[in-house]
C-alpha cells in the first residue's frame, strides 16, 4: 500500500476521525509503529534528550537528526514521516528554513517538516509550502524556547490564549497542514481545534484535538519521570532492567550460554 499523505490527514478532519502520532528515531521502532498502523511518525528533536542524552532540545543539529530520519523512513512503509527542524536551522530566514528542510527531504527522505513558533515564522512556512514542503507547525510549550519560558510549563493561559489562537490562524493561512499544541489548557485546544480547518495534534492539550502525539519512550515507561500528560502503555524500563540483570547473572554463573545456544 501507499504512504499516508497530508491530504489523507485533511480528509480525516473532514470526517471527524482522530489519529495517533508517535515519535521514532530508528528503523526497528519505526517498523513496529508502522505495522501497528500509526499513520504519522515524528522524528522529533526530542532525540536530543532521548537519543543523545542532552538535557534540552537546543544542542541537536540537522546533521545529528538526518541519519535518524533516514532510518525511520527505511523502517516504515505506510507512515508519513515528519522531521523536526532543530533549533537554529530555520529561524534566520525563509531561505535558511528551505535549505534545512531540503536536506531532510533529499538526504533522508522525509515527507514533511515541523518547526516551532507563531506568526513570526509564518514567512518560513509560506516559503516551504510554496517550495513543495508540507509543514507541521508547533505552538504552546515549544521546547526550543525553554529559556524564554523559564522552564517547561503550561502556555496559553489567560490572554496568551488569544495570542495562541491568532498564531494558529496565521500558520494555517501560511499553509501549514497541521499544528501541534503542546501543554496548553484543554479548553483552549478545543477552541483552536474548532476554529481551524487543519488538524491539531495535542500533547498535554486535552482530549479535543484531532490527533494525539507522545514520545514513544514516555509511552512505554522508559523515561524516569514523565509529565502529567503522559499515559504509560507498557513498562519497558522495568522489563529491560530485569533482562539486563538476568543476562548478567547467567553470564556470571555460567548458565548462559546453554548447550542449545552452542554450535557443535
Ligand atoms: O520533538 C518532539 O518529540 C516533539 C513532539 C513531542 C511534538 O516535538
Ligand atoms: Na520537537
Amino acid at each position: 500500500g501507499r504512504r499516508v499523505t497530508v491530504r489523507d490527514l485533511a480528509a480525516a478532519k473532514q470526517r471527524g476521525e482522530r489519529w495517533p502520532m508517535v515519535t521514532a528515531y530508528d528503523a526497528m521502532t519505526a517498523r513496529v509503529f508502522d505495522a501497528a498502523g500509526i499513520p504519522v511518525l515524528l522524528v522529533g528533536d526530542s532525540a536530543a534528550m532521548v537519543v543523545y542524552g542532552y538535557d534540552s532540545t537546543l544542542p541537536v543539529t540537522v546533521d545529528d537528526l538526518l541519519p535518524l530520519t533516514a532510518a525511520v523512513v527505511r523502517g516504515s512503509s505506510r507512515a508519513l514521516v515528519v522531521a523536526d527542524l532543530p533549533f537554529g536551522s530555520y529561524q534566520t530566514s525563509p531561505g535558511q528554513a528551505l535549505e534545512s528542510a531540503a536536506r531532510f527531504m533529499k538526504e533522508a527522505g522525509a515527507h514533511a517538516v515541523k518547526l516551532e513558533g507563531g506568526r513570526r515564522i509564518a514567512p518560513q512556512v509560506e516559503a516551504l509550502v510554496s517550495a513543495g514542503v508540507p509543514v507541521m507547525a508547533h505552538l504552546g510549550l515549544t521546547p526550543q524556547s525553554v529559556n524564554v519560558f523559564g522552564g517547561y510549563r503550561v502556555q496559553g493561559r489567560g490572554a496568551a490564549g488569544d495570542e495562541l489562537m491568532a498564531d494558529a490562524k496565521d500558520l494555517q493561512r501560511a499553509g501549514a497542514f497541521s499544528v501541534v499544541l503542546e501543554c496548553v489548557p484543554a479548553d483552549l485546544a478545543e477552541r483552536v481545534t474548532a476554529s481551524l480547518d487543519i488538524p491539531t495534534v495535542g500533547i498535554g492539550a486535552g482530549p479535543a484535538t484531532d490527533a494525539q502525539v507522545l514520545v514513544w519512550q514516555d509511552m512505554v515507561g522508559l523515561t524516569p519521570r514523565p509529565a502529567r500528560f503522559v499515559k504509560r502503555y507498557a513498562d519497558l524500563g522495568a522489563d529491560l532492567d530485569r533482562a539486563a540483570r538476568a543476562f548478567a547473572a547467567d553470564v556470571v554463573s555460567g548458565s548462559f550460554p546453554g548447550p542449545e545456544h552452542a554450535y557443535t
